[in-house]
């Protein structure tokens, strides 16, 4: 077909759904947002009462869990076993837990499976932390983008709905704390793939990144 798959991978907040959206756009691909994969998960969990350290109900969860991820204009809807949870899942307490989730070995592979699947007639734009290592290690384009983050809080702190309940200080420390625990858990952690190329956005606008990452997909046209 020509197509190719694409791996977006980079800490919390470098604006990886954004590009990766525009970059499917772009190209007439789908783009699979995995983040939102382990925030319905988590959600889930949570709206059960379980917790991340209670193993065994986690793994009973996710075992037949159903997650849909439906483009909609401008963004996509969430659905968790039939249930629409878009706004639910960027809630403060989804932030504050999905990495320890998303730590639990069988929550990984039963999400890493599921997005195999997606990928697999090509022509998908994924993002996550663990594509270009794990989930598509042959993906034809592999992407690692950055961004300071302070930039990166910023860029949080303006699309976020629930401003006046959080500082731009503590959301850095958020995303410093999830940053730590997604590049020190043991299994897939967030890196960069030894031929994945690294995109420093702290100083490039949407479009350009969005420009560059199309231009590296060009010889594949
Ligand atoms: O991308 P987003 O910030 O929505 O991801 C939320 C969390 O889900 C990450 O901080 C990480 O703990 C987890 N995640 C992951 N592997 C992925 C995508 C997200 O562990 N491929």
């Amino acid at each position: 077909s020509g197509k190719i798959n694409i791996a977006i991978d980079g800490p919390a907040g470098a604006g990886k759904s954004t590009i990766a959206r525009m970059v499917a756009g772009r190209l007439s691909y789908v783009y699979v947002d995995t983040g939102a994969m382990y925030r319905a998960a988590t959600w889930y969990c949570q709206s059960l009462g379980v917790e991340p350290e209670e193993v065994e109900q986690v793994l009973q969860i996710v075992k037949d869990l159903v997650i849909d991820l439906i483009p909609i204009e401008n963004g996509q809807q969430v659905l968790v076993n039939g249930q629409e949870v878009t706004e639910q899942i960027r809630s403060l307490a989804v932030n504050a837990k999905v990495s320890r989730y998303a730590q639990i070995e069988g929550l990984r592979s039963r999400l890493v499976s599921l997005q195999r699947q997606m990928a697999l007639r090509k022509g998908v734009v994924m993002d996550g932390r663990d594509i270009g290592t794990t989930v598509l290690p042959d993906a034809e384009v592999k992407v690692y983008m950055t961004a300071t983050v302070e930039e990166r809080a910023k860029r949080r702190y303006k699309e976020m709905k629930e401003q006046s309940a959080i500082s731009l200080e503590q959301l850095a420390a958020d995303i410093a704390e999830r940053d730590r625990l997604d590049q020190e858990r043991e299994i897939s952690p967030l890196r960069q793939a030894d031929d994945a190329r690294l995109l420093d956005t702290t100083h490039m606008c949407i479009e350009e990144v969005v420009e560059t990452i199309v231009s590296y997909c060009k010889i594949y046209g």
